[in-house]
């Protein structure tokens, strides 16, 4: 039985088989409306969610499967004092798979180890967020066609935001990649990423508080809220969460087919006004996530 609780569950291989399946599922919708009939979906939500849970909803909707599952802590029974544990075991003879989000970062490890049914980890504290990096990688390849030789600049709170670790963990097995951090110097990326997944691999990566400077060299942006949930101090959130905020200015001397991304949901960080530019790429990755789900159900299930 397979779970994925890291990106790296996952092969090479394996991630363009599910972009292979995500492609024909937007091709041929009806030849995947049953597949999963009579099977259930759990999503265990311990933190807020719009988009993870829906999507996952949506997508075991549309493979003709069902869904159960609650979508705050306070409405299960962690409110009385149950165990991840003790919840996993109980859902895992209800559900066929199971996707959580916890506030726990290793929650979802420990939910594999004792559940019967494949766990999806869909965003454990500041740590990883897998299926969010599927959706970025469809994106991704939608637009450009593949993943070498990229600049990609990751932008914002690099410290506690999860999608950026695990999409770093993705792209450093491909080839010609390069990493521009920019985060004020309180949300740099953690030093466990840049010494185990950047430095490891050999992967040219520079450190900057200047998104404008970095601009002109980027094939991606992906852009990141400030994580105001993982702040021990409110003053420190406040000092910093407009950190960055991209305008059409700021994009003057951008690249004429650069990416800009964003996981959402978003605060500040991209205005409004840069929505219609035919580069802003952040409610395709939502779409894309759906596609991404369904192709990942769908393996771990084992139905072909
Ligand atoms: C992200 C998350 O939950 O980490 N959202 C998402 O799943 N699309 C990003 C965020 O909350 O800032």
């Amino acid at each position: 039985m397979r779970n994925l609780i890291d990106i790296l569950d996952l092969s090479t291989d394996e991630i363009n088989q599910l972009i292979s399946t995500a492609c024909d599922i937007i091709e041929n919708p009806n030849k995947y409306a049953e597949k999963c009939k009579r099977k259930k979906l759990a999503t265990l939500f311990f933190e807020p969610s719009t988009r993870t849970r829906l999507s996952f909803e949506a997508a075991m909707y549309e493979l003709g499967g069902n869904v159960i599952g609650f979508s705050s802590s306070s409405s299960s029974s962690t409110a009385k004092g149950e165990s991840v544990s003790d919840t996993i075991q109980v859902v895992s003879c209800y559900a066929d798979i199971i996707a959580m989000r916890h506030p726990k970062e290793g929650a979802p490890m420990v939910a594999s180890m004792v559940s019967s049914v494949p766990i999806i980890n869909a965003g454990d504290g500041g740590h990883n967020h897998p299926t969010q990096t599927l959706a970025d990688l469809l994106t991704i390849y939608r637009e450009k066609g593949g993943f070498d030789n990229l600049t990609v600049g990751l932008c914002g709170d690099l410290k506690f935001g999860r999608t950026v670790h695990s999409l770093i963990n993705a792209l450093s097995r491909y080839s010609g990649i390069k990493f521009v951090l920019i985060s004020p110097d309180e949300l740099k990326l953690p030093d466990y990423v840049v010494n185990n997944v950047i430095i490891k691999n050999d992967i040219p990566y520079e450190e900057t508080t200047d998104l404008i400077s970095a601009m002109p060299n980027l094939d991606i942006l992906y852009m990141t809220r400030v994580q105001k949930e993982r702040f021990f101090n409110e003053q420190d959130y406040i000092r910093l969460k407009d950190s960055y905020i991209l305008t059409p200015d700021k994009l003057e001397n951008a690249k004429a087919d650069l990416c800009i991304m964003h996981p959402l949901p978003r605060v500040n960080e991209i205005s409004v006004a840069v929505d219609k530019d035919p580069r802003a790429c952040y409610f395709k990755q939502v779409l894309n996530g759906k596609y991404m789900r369904m192709a990942l159900i769908l393996k771990l299930l084992e139905v072909s």
